[in-house]
């Protein structure tokens, strides 16, 4: 799994999962822009990166916004030459049973996480054409293929990730760039902290390896998917979650 001479964009690569990917891309020889919303996160986990001997920008982004996308895009090509892997990762919740949950947050859900990978995925795809080589991997989620009681805008986003995921890889096939998702189950991160104890134990009892995934787990799902030997993968969802659902 070499990536040396390619480069990544990491959406939500200031922490948890995006950050383990950023940090696994870089330990394989991708140079990585790093994009957050949350500036400062990002210039650390980019700093991480140089530290390692890769190059790495860190850029202040919300992905929600197709102008600042695109800027960020054209910015990552100058200065390091190429897009070849896309990493949609930016992701929020704002849980809520249907009856009470806001317009709001249906929208700032959907916003986030479903048109934040429209956007980006719009912004890089003209590059990734010219060169004819590219990797897009959106990062969805278990929720997404089995449903959960109160995140009804979380879960109906990342099943639109597979949805978009399987039809990007239908479009840009010829051009040999491939169109992938990882669906974590419950990973131990910032969004995980927020669970109660109680509803992490009865999660712990639906995981028949009987433990919280590390970011890592996903990390590496997501630099196979990146690498030369996934050439042959195109349109699927890796899932990454003990086992939960299969
Ligand atoms: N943690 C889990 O158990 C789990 C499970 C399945 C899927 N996921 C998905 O994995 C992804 C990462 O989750 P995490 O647990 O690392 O979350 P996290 O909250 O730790 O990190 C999310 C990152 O995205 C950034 N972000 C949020 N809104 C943004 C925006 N508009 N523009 C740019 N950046 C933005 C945040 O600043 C943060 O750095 C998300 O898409 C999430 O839905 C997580």
């Amino acid at each position: 799994m070499q990536l040396s001479g390619r480069v990544a964009i990491v959406t939500g690569g200031g922490q948890g999962i995006g950050k383990a990917t950023a940090l696994k891309l870089a330990s394989y020889g991708a140079d990585v822009a790093v994009v957050d919303v949350n500036y400062e996160n990002a210039v650390v986990a980019a700093k991480e990166i140089t530290n390692m001997g890769r190059k790495a920008m860190a850029l202040r982004v919300d992905v929600t916004n197709l102008k600042q996308v695109e800027e960020m895009a054209e910015s990552v090509f100058n200065e390091l030459q190429a897009i070849h892997i896309l990493v949609n990762n930016a992701g929020i919740t704002k849980d809520g049973l249907m009856l009470r949950m806001s317009e709001a947050d249906w929208d700032l859900v959907m916003n986030v996480n479903l048109k934040g990978a429209f956007t980006c995925t719009k912004s890089v795809l003209k590059y990734m054409t010219k060169q004819r080589w590219g990797r897009i991997i959106n990062v969805a989620s278990v929720v997404g293929e089995m449903g959960n009681a109160g995140q009804a805008n979380y879960a109906a986003s990342k099943a639109g990730l597979i949805g978009f995921t399987k039809s990007i890889a239908r479009e840009v096939a010829s051009r040999n760039i491939t169109s992938n998702a990882v669906a974590p189950g419950f990973i131990e991160t910032a969004m995980t902290d927020a669970l109660p104890e109680k509803a992490k134990e009865e999660l712990l009892k639906q995981i028949p390896l009987g433990r919280l995934g590390g970011p890592n787990d996903v990390a590496m799902g997501i630099v196979f998917l990146s690498s030369n030997i996934a050439s042959y993968i195109t349109g699927q969802v890796l899932n990454i979650n003990g086992g939960m659902y299969m």
